[in-house]
């Protein structure tokens, strides 16, 4: 079937819907997910969203954005950073005004804690930033949102995936999706099409990112010709829980949780003598990693699989109950560990791109030379670039919120000046493609699970919290041999309906396609920088690397090329906290 529409957002976190409520004042508006989006994985953000509105502690925008940049290792756009600080206050109180149920504080303003790498005045101590709604935050933003949209008349397509776009030069004129509930394809026409569908945490072993977190945008979007930006840099969250990767808010220590090593050390104490257990969180992740490195983890094995301990147990229980209610149930479900009254074993998870599709400040997909007309993303897997090489806690909730918001706002414009548009022969000739495709899958071939495994693997072991070359040509190497044997592929469900095998190998694809572009551009940042942290070069090196990474897949290698990074603000510094 076709579906004409005004704007098309693909995905329903929170960038996605806050777009489409935007967008919908101006046109017929559309969101096409492969959830419910209640289901988006926004809503497994814990701790809070970060904006200086000074409720608490003295704090301002400027030292928000200041904390944002060095906190990115300075790859941060500063320009874009200072947007994210200064609109972050009024999108806090537009989610307020919109009905979202913060925590208050006794006198009922917006309550705010601490979190990893905020600082008062440009670095001398903590500062309460990060305003929440106990350990719910971003599933409290989704709710929001999704009401809004719902009494904005925006159309929503659950369970709808899109396997590929229509363009006419750089021009976007429609979308090809899967229905996963009839199996069939349909091709969808917009003047504007946003995509928010999160970040690919999947690609690694250990992650606290949801199943459906295949990084479906970017990959579309790359097999067209957009080149992705920053792939390098991918955030490991220091506390997970053990094995499973579970995220354990860094809220937890925002409210005065401890880690310690084996021997009950507070082993922050070497690593951030100011921040502590609030540095942030690449510092953090990499302190875990050392001191696991050293025998100092809970089983003193050396084993990149060791563990240390979150103490929140002094807190007491009415703490806990009040302010980390979800991560005390998790713990007590999958661990049988009570949080008031015991440590939390945690190990670092891959949590969060910091690169991915990239845009201007009004969410516009451009690489710094071509504008991609009609065509937008926004939220996780967007690089606008305001977390550059590591991005602070709560600054995803923030990014969302503010860059969603005007995403939507420049597609309302578009969409009242753009004339209408028709997908032409190539979105017929593309959906007979993709039919092939899946008729094809369905002819049968090797299970997609050993592959699967095979690319989470490598990732883990080769591109994770510490990497050297060896390692990283391994995952390379690796990686590429998974993609030239994936036509070898096919499903062994022959079922129309909800075929969930042919959505995962669909999937598959996609995470593969962004694993080589992540090893490749790692591979070839000879530097230290943020969350790319490399054993081999452990300094920055500003002089041959302060610029973004562009990379393109070409006769299935990486080519890699450059734009440089927005230092108007302030001076590259070392990072110490
Ligand atoms: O620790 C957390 O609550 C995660 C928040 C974030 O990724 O910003």
């Amino acid at each position: 079937m076709q579906f004409d529409y005004d704007a098309v957002i693909v995905g329903a976190g929170g960038a996605g819907l806050y777009a489409a409520l935007e967008a919908s004042g101006s046109g017929k508006t559309a969101v096409i997910t492969k959830l419910y989006p209640q289901r988006s994985h926004t809503g497994a953000a814990q701790g809070g969203i970060g904006a200086a509105l000074g409720n608490v502690e003295e704090d301002s925008p400027e030292w928000h954005a200041f904390d944002t940049v060095k906190g990115g290792d300075y790859l941060v756009d500063q320009g874009a950073a200072i947007i994210l600080a200064e609109e972050a206050v009024r999108a806090v109180y537009d989610l307020e005004n919109r009905g979202l149920p913060f925590s208050r504080t006794p006198e009922g303003k917006i309550d705010q804690r601490r979190f990893g790498g905020h600082t008062r005045e440009f670095g001398t101590g903590p500062v309460k930033r990060s305003c929440y709604a106990a350990d719910r935050t971003g599933h409290m933003i989704l709710q929001t949102l999704y009401q809004q949209c719902i009494k904005n008349d925006v159309v929503f397509h659950d369970e709808w995936h899109v396997v590929d776009v229509v363009m006419d030069g750089s021009r976007i004129t429609g979308l090809i999706v899967f229905e996963l509930r009839t199996g069939e394809l349909h091709m969808v026409g917009a003047k504007a099409v946003l995509f928010a569908t999160g970040g690919f945490g999947r690609m690694f072993k250990v992650t606290s990112n949801a199943m459906a977190n295949t990084g479906d945008g970017p990959a579309v979007l790359s097999r067209t010709g957009v080149p992705l930006m920053d792939m390098e840099f991918f955030q490991f969250h220091p506390t997970g829980i053990k094995k499973m990767g579970i995220l354990i808010t860094e809220g937890v220590r925002g409210e005065g949780g401890i880690l310690y090593n084996r021997h009950g050390e507070r082993f922050m104490e070497k690593y951030a003598p100011t921040l502590l257990d609030l540095a942030p969180r690449d510092m953090v992740s990499r302190a875990i990693m050392t001191e696991i490195a050293l025998g100092n983890g809970m089983q003193g094995d050396k084993k990149i699989d060791d563990w240390v301990h979150l103490d929140a147990s002094h807190l007491g229980r009415d703490t806990v109950e009040a302010k980390i209610p979800d991560i005390a149930d998790f713990c007590r479900t999958y661990l049988g560990v009570d949080p008031a009254v015991e440590p939390m074993p945690v190990q670092p998870t891959a949590h969060y791109a910091m690169g991915g599709i990239p845009t201007d400040v009004d969410g516009r997909v451009t690489d710094g030379r071509t504008v991609w007309d009609g065509l937008y993303a926004a939220g996780e897997c967007a690089c606008v670039s305001v977390h550059g090489a590591n991005r602070l806690g709560t600054n995803s909730l923030v990014e969302l919120i503010v860059y969603g918001r005007r995403s939507g706002r420049a597609m309302a414009d578009h969409i009242k000046s753009a004339q209408s548009v028709r997908i032409g022969s190539e979105g017929t000739d593309k959906l007979a493609h993709w039919s092939k495709r899946i008729t094809k899958l369905k002819e049968g071939g090797a299970h997609s699970g050993d592959t699967f495994e095979a690319m989470k693997e490598t990732m883990m072991a080769n591109v994770g919290v510490y990497r050297n070359e060896t390692n990283m040509k391994k995952a390379v190497a690796d990686i590429s041999n998974l993609r030239a044997a994936f036509g070898e592929i096919g499903v062994q469900d022959q079922d129309v309906n909800f075929n969930t095998e042919v959505l995962s190998i669909l999937e598959l694809e996609n995470l593969l396609d962004l694993s080589l572009h992540t090893a490749s551009a790692a591979l070839a940042r000879t530097e230290s920088r943020g969350a790319h942290s490399r054993e081999d070069f452990p300094e920055r090196n500003d002089e041959a690397w302060l610029k973004h990474s562009l990379s393109t897949i070409q006769d299935d290698k990486v080519v890699l090329g450059s734009k440089p990074v927005d230092v108007s603000r302030w001076e590259p510094k070392p990072r110490v906290y």
